[in-house]
């Protein structure tokens, strides 16, 4: 199949969207820009057309997929609000939407079961951006979308991405540049009026605690009595370079290999350049130090680095708050044993 690529970064880019709205309406996947990480898309009520999307990306059918609304009044369509805790359901909806926040909810049955992966719930949110949006609501139909990578890699954050990861495999992907967060959406769920994140990302826990108190959900293998996964922590490898990853913190000496190593800093001023300058390549996350601008970086510079040729890849650590618990999270996933 060939995959075609098409501009498109505003609403305005009629063509685009129309050839996006057309393939879905028939039944076809698409790969879209959100405002957290490109997508891949299909109608969420069309159960071949799920199909397609776990073919693609390789995906094992027991990981459920996330479902993006036209508009918030569409959620009724798909989902119920959960019992006892609908009043900070909704003011949380009404904060974030359209967001990178992610809601678990207790699902109705007009998705296509796969969809929800036999789950009793079903992960919904809106994104933000205009292109997705537009496609949304021309198409006016629930549409699922992963992130557009093939299953345990890194999520795509620029078209050629999507491109290098499922070309040839789907027929078409809209291009917007790079995306603005970098990482997926936060997931959350809402209990007994408490928030639980199952996926820390852009919207931070500390933001979160603010509505509600809320806690980190411990990620761990499955359980027997859970078959299916309650939180994509819970396999052990996710978001993955090929290249194996170790988190470090500041080394006092060069590790043997160094030569033949990459090293992403997070605070270059924590090093001594003597032990820097035995990398063979050395990348900056963000110079300015600035947590949000790591985020957006993050997932394009472990494909670069990727792609050299090393034999490991070090990562500093970097602060475990705001937006940098996200980053921590990805990374701690991305150095588990390869799948
Ligand atoms: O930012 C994002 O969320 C991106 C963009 C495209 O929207 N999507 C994304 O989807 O990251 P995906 O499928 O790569 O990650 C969604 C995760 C899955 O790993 C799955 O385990 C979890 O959400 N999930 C989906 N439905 C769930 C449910 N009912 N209960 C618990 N976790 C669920
Ligand atoms: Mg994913």
């Amino acid at each position: 199949m060939e995959t075609r690529l098409l501009p498109a970064s505003t609403r305005d880019d009629r063509e685009s969207i129309s050839a996006a709205v057309d393939l879905l309406r028939e039944g076809e996947v698409v790969a879209l820009p959100t405002e957290t990480v490109y997508g891949l898309a299909a109608d969420a009520t069309n159960p071949a057309a799920v199909a397609k999307i776990f073919a693609a990306k390789e995906r094992p059918s027991f990981n459920p997929l996330i479902v993006h609304l036209p508009q918030p009044e569409a959620l009724y369509a798909v989902a119920t609000l959960p019992h006892a805790s609908e009043q900070l359901t909704l003011r949380l909806i009404h904060s974030f939407w359209p967001g990178p926040l992610t809601l678990i909810l207790p699902a109705l049955e007009t998705t296509a079961p796969a969809v929800r992966a036999g789950q009793p719930t079903l992960a919904v949110r809106i994104s933000a951006h205009p292109v997705f949006s537009a496609v949304c609501m021309q198409l006016d139909r629930p549409l699922a979308a992963p992130s557009a990578n093939r299953f345990g890699k890194i999520s795509p954050t620029r078209a050629e991405h999507v491109l290098s990861e499922l070309g040839g495999r789907i027929p078409l992907i809209l291009d917007s540049g790079a995306t603005y967060h970098g990482l997926e959406s936060t997931i959350i769920r809402v209990k007994d009026n408490e928030i639980e994140v199952l996926r820390p990302g852009p919207v931070t826990i500390e933001t979160l605690n603010a509505f509600a108190p809320t806690r980190l959900a411990v990620a761990g293998p499955s359980r027997p009595d859970q078959p299916a996964p309650i939180a994509p922590g819970q396999l052990p490898t996710h978001y993955a370079p090929t290249t194996s990853l170790q988190l470090v913190d500041p080394l006092p000496d060069a590790p043997t290999d160094a030569l033949s190593s990459g090293i992403l800093l997070w605070n270059r001023s924590d090093w001594s350049p003597v032990v820097l300058e035995k990398f063979g390549h050395v990348v900056e996350l963000s110079p300015r130090l600035d947590p949000s601008e790591a985020a957006r970086v993050l997932y394009t510079k472990l494909r670069e680095m990727d792609q050299v040729g090393l034999k490991r890849i070090f990562v500093q650590r970097l602060p475990a708050v705001g937006i940098g618990k996200a980053i921590m999270d990805r990374l701690e996933k991305a150095s588990g044993p390869r799948l």
